[in-house]
């Protein structure tokens, strides 16, 4: 039995469906019953629904123990996907709660159970920092905690310390930390609400840039390392590096709208997230900016995906061309 957290979620219900399109038997969790329909409709979606049945789902959290040990039944592999992901200042905590101890709560019952090897689902967040002279960051970038990390960042790597902790104990790993992860806009999160701002006429872009990936690879690469021989290790998974304003107009001419026209230059979005941090507080409404958010959206961070294609010789979806076909999948 394999066991999926996070199958409501983007890379969770994906994994979910290609697991079970492998003839895998496969059980998840779920925390709430509207969030399995998420799931349902991803696979209504690729007109797979025949195969939604096959899940074996339990209710569980991963931060409420003995919701785990009936999850954690006859379970020989496990893949981690759950997490909390937010820039939300207010969410410090639950970030810790959920993304630290929740892992904690994992790697405990995978080291009780004996699980065969769990996969976790980390970040390009959680890699390291560039020293002076470096210019790409690896798996081997140090984590400098004198350097500002979100809050989001600060618990996906204290959730692979919590990983590094299993292999101590004896449990077979893999980490992998995907950059920015696109797939269906059915998703009211992530790149989903950023096609849908976009097909509203969104009419910013910035200069800054990160690293971009597929879901459907992140899975396929996440199932080959769990089924190959390689253990305690993290790979960078990355598709391409892209500039805001490449994404963007690439999103727009999949979707037949205008391109983003106005930039955003770094001081503008500096401004931009102190007005939106005050009228929050005055019409109390949720915060869409603060300084992690803004700071991201025009920095300049450059990934190699030099280790994955060596080690498993990875040919990547090119994003232009996922974009394309994610907008095309829109129901
Ligand atoms: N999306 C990206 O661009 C991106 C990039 C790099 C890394 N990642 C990592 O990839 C993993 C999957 O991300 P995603 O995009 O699939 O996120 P997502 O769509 O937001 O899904 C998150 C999943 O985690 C579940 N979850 C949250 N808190 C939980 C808890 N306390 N107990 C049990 N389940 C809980 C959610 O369940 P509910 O449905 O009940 O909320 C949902 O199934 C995460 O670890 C994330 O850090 C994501």
């Amino acid at each position: 039995m394999v066991l999926v957290t996070g199958g409501t979620g983007l890379v969770g219900a994906h994994l979910v469906l290609h697991l079970i399109e492998n003839g895998e038997n496969v059980r998840a969790i779920y925390r709430n019953l509207e969030s399995i329909q998420k799931t349902k409709d991803l696979f209504l979606l690729y007109k797979k629904e025949n195969l939604f049945e096959k899940i074996d789902w339990i209710q569980a959290d991963v931060i409420d123990v003995p919701s785990l040990e009936i999850a954690f039944e006859n379970v020989e592999y496990v893949y981690h996907c759950a997490a909390l992901i937010s820039f939300n200042p207010k969410d410090e905590d639950l970030l810790r709660k959920i993304n630290i101890e929740g892992t904690a709560n994992i790697v405990n019952f995978c080291v009780a159970k004996a699980v065969k090897k769990l996969c976790f689902v980390s970040s390009i967040a959680a890699l390291g920092d560039l020293k002076e002279n470096e210019k790409i960051i690896t798996e081997e970038a140090e984590w400098n905690p004198e350097k500002p990390h979100s809050d989001y960042a600060i618990s996906k790597y204290g959730a692979e310390m919590e990983i590094w902790r299993g292999q101590q104990e004896g449990l077979n790993s893999v980490i992998i930390n995907p950059g920015v992860i696109l797939g269906p806009t059915i998703w009211e999160q992530g790149s989903g609400i950023l096609f849908k701002r976009i097909e509203k006429g969104f009419p910013f872009y910035t200069k800054g840039m990160t690293g971009f990936i597929a879901v459907t690879d992140v899975v396929k690469i996440a199932v080959e390392l769990m089924k190959s021989d390689l253990i305690n290790e993290r790979f960078t998974l990355i598709a391409q590096n892209m500039v805001f304003r490449d994404l963007f107009n690439s999103i727009a001419d999949a979707l037949n709208v205008k391109r983003p026209a106005i930039y955003a230059s770094p001081l503008l979005i500096e401004i931009f997230w102190r007005i939106d941090w005050f009228l929050s507080i005055i019409f109390r409404w949720k915060r869409k900016l603060n300084p992690a958010t803004a700071k991201s959206s025009y920095s300049k961070n450059l990934y190699s995906n030099e280790k994955i294609k060596k080690t498993l010789g990875t040919e990547f979806i090119d994003i232009h061309t996922y974009i394309k076909e994610i907008s095309s999948l829109r129901s």
